[in-house]
């Protein structure tokens, strides 16, 4: 049977990415360039630098994405592109290429929140990337973790989300990266710091969970300030140990509480299937722990293949895909008058 391609398009923050996805969700390609090279010298994302280095890349990475996916344009059905949550500069760069293709095939062209894509991203099937597993049946939870979101999600249906809880502060990524900037370990830090912790103890240090009595809520405020006041009191750890053992520590703060507040979810929603999503969803210790306590309470826990956690196109090309499927999606044509949003909530 002959698929709908969607070519999809991201460019919200630091990677400038295309993928094109059937409409039965198989990932046909999935081209992600970093800037992280670019923005690493200045400790977190230079807007600036964003928005131009994606204007350069963003034409070979669609040609890239329909190279690898051995299909020209003209075999397309459609075409999906982040309109946000992100950076505004950077949004417009692969708005406008995608308006651009759109227009030139006549193609309808769907505007997609990149949270939502986030949360969708566990129903790709990607064969490259992807070791055969289940997927979620509707409704699950979905803990949305990034570098810019921290929340917990009711996923009821293919558009159809509600808004459990949400931080009411710094992201879980944001503050994984404060402290890895911090201790001079790098940028970015998440995947620094997830693999000094591999060695460390999680116990070495009592770091604050925050906000108890709050289970939907989440704070890394007070967490950030408590890593400042031990780096403060007993400096930058300089053996590989006791620096292993800070990340180890500081790691399992944040993590417990992740887990902790999203089961918590499922249980006073009775939904026992939790999605784990975002950047933050690549960490090892978060996808370990999530599955280990959602099996002690029965809970079936589903994370996608990192690469499908963070940012890449192939999940705005299959929200797209559906929403094309379910004819929500505009005539040829139409769409061309789309704008990027620097804050778009879900629904
Ligand atoms: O979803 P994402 O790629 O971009 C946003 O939409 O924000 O998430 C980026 C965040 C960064 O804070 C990065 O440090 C974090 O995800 N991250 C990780 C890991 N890989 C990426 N955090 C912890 N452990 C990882 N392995
Ligand atoms: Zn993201």
């Amino acid at each position: 049977m002959t698929r709908r391609l969607i070519l999809g398009v991201e460019s919200s923050c630091d990677e400038t990415a295309a993928a094109v996805v059937g409409d039965d969700l198989v990932v046909r390609s999935n081209v992600v360039a970093s800037q992280d090279a670019l923005h690493a010298p200045y400790g977190g994302v230079v807007p600036e630098i964003a928005s131009r280095s994606h204007l350069g890349r963003v034409i070979p990475i669609i040609e890239g994405a329909l190279d690898r996916a051995e299909i020209g344009a003209a075999d397309l059905a459609g075409v999906a592109v982040t309109r946000g949550p992100g950076l505004v500069g950077a949004l417009l760069v692969g708005l406008q290429a995608a308006k651009a293709v759109a227009f030139a095939h006549h193609l309808p062209l769907v505007g997609v929140n990149h949270l939502e894509a986030h949360l969708m991203a566990v129903l790709l099937v990607d064969g490259e990337v992807d070791r055969p597993r289940s997927r979620p049946a509707f409704p699950f939870v979905g803990l949305l973790v990034s570098g810019g979101h921290t929340a917990i999600y009711l996923v009821r249906d293919w558009g159809d989300l509600k808004l459990i809880g949400e931080t009411r502060d710094d992201a879980a990524g944001e503050a994984i990266d404060k402290f890895a900037r911090m201790a001079g370990l790098g940028y970015p830090g998440g995947p620094i710091v997830d693999t000094l912790s591999a060695a460390g103890n999680r116990a070495a240090w009592a770091f604050p969970r925050a906000l108890p009595r709050a289970p939907t809520e989440f704070s890394f405020s007070g967490l950030k300030t408590a890593v400042r006041t031990h780096i403060e009191h007993h400096g930058i750890p300089e053996g590989d140990a006791a620096l292993a053992d800070l990340c180890a520590s500081v790691q399992e703060a944040l993590v417990d509480v992740l887990v902790d507040k999203a089961l918590h979810a499922c249980a006073s929603l009775t939904v026992p299937r939790l999605v784990i999503c975002g950047g933050v969803a690549a960490n090892s210790r978060l996808r370990a722990l999530a599955s280990e306590r959602g099996e002690a309470v029965g809970v079936e826990v589903h994370q996608p293949p990192r690469p499908l956690c963070t940012d890449n196109a192939a999940m705005i090309a299959g929200v797209g895909a559906m929403a094309l499927a379910q004819g929500q999606a505009p005539s040829p044509g139409a769409g061309l008058d789309l704008n990027a949003a620097a804050t778009l909530p879900i629904g």
